[in-house]
């Protein structure tokens, strides 16, 4: 995986299902209510990872065609094994250099990827650039500081621990494009027309706390990269600090936590 064009750490396919894949696909449906779809259309999922997207949109639409893009070879590899649609296609590209002529797709459409681009104007210019005049192209990233209940805990509770927990929490919820209305202002600035931005909800249900916190024991994203820093001592106090707060002094078992999105959708000019 480039170093450059990414801060996502991508290692493992099925670590990234249970980390976030299992909540791209709920959102998405919210995601593709919004941006809509059409039969026949040629669509980009720009920044794939396992292929939720892809799958979703491809389920909506009828005929047409669907590309899907990612750095993250092993997420690509999960994608085509898991892909049973000839209309869909994955390959490794860069978001900030995508292998594709101008004007060649209906549809550009990027789900949880742009918060990490380093230089998220690059790939928001290639995204442009591949449109055609008219094409409707649409991101949404999580709305990390404000919305996403489950992850918070986890963050707010290691900086509570470790001073270095805290460095990356605030990272983390400053990541480029997840201020209110930055995505608008992104569109607005890289020209495309009719811009709206707006909120998807999901919920993230769990079953436990265990299946809540495998995620950061894997080998994937922001949270399992710092774990992986840990000694296991220090990894043991974070894991039983974390507990209580997905207990709240009840018994372990399911529990459902908000996580919201901001979404934005633009036409590219003619
Ligand atoms: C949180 S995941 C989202 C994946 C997928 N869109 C989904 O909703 O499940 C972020 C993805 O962005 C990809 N990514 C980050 N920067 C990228 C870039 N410059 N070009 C292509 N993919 C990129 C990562 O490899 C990772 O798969």
């Amino acid at each position: 995986m480039s170093t450059t064009s990414s801060t996502f750490v991508a290692t493992d396919g099925e670590g990234y299902e249970r980390l976030m894949g299992r909540w791209s696909r709920l959102l998405a449906l919210p995601f593709l209510d919004f941006t809509g779809t059409a039969d026949g259309d040629r669509i980009l999922d720009v920044g794939c990872g396992t292929g939720h997207l892809a799958f979703a949109v491809a389920r909506r639409t009828g005929a047409g065609e669907v590309r899907g893009v990612d750095l993250a070879q092993p997420y690509i590899e999960h994608a085509r094994h898991h892909n049973e649609d000839a209309r869909i296609a994955f390959e490794v590209a860069d978001a900030c250099a995508l292998p594709y002529a101008a004007q060649s797709f209906d549809r550009v459409l990027s789900l949880l990827v742009l918060h990490f681009v380093p230089e998220p104007g690059k790939a928001i210019a290639e995204m442009r650039r591949v449109a055609k005049p008219g094409a409707v192209v649409a991101a949404a990233v999580w709305d990390v500081r404000g919305g996403w209940v489950s992850n918070r805990m986890f963050f707010d509770t290691a900086a509570m621990l470790d001073p270095e927990a805290g460095a990356r929490r605030a990272r983390n919820y400053t990541r480029p494009m997840t201020r209110p209305g930055e995505l608008a202002k992104a569109w607005r600035e890289a020209g495309f027309k009719g811009v709206e931005e707006t909120t998807l909800t999901i919920r993230m249900e769990f079953a436990s706390f265990a299946d809540y916190w495998g995620p950061y024991e894997g080998r994937d994203g922001p949270g399992a990269e710092y774990v992986a820093t840990l000694d296991d001592d220090a990894r043991g106090r974070l894991r039983e600090a974390v507990q209580a707060a997905y207990l709240d002094g009840e018994a372990d078992g399911p529990r459902s936590y908000a996580a919201l999105a901001w979404a934005v959708k633009g036409r590219a000019p003619a």
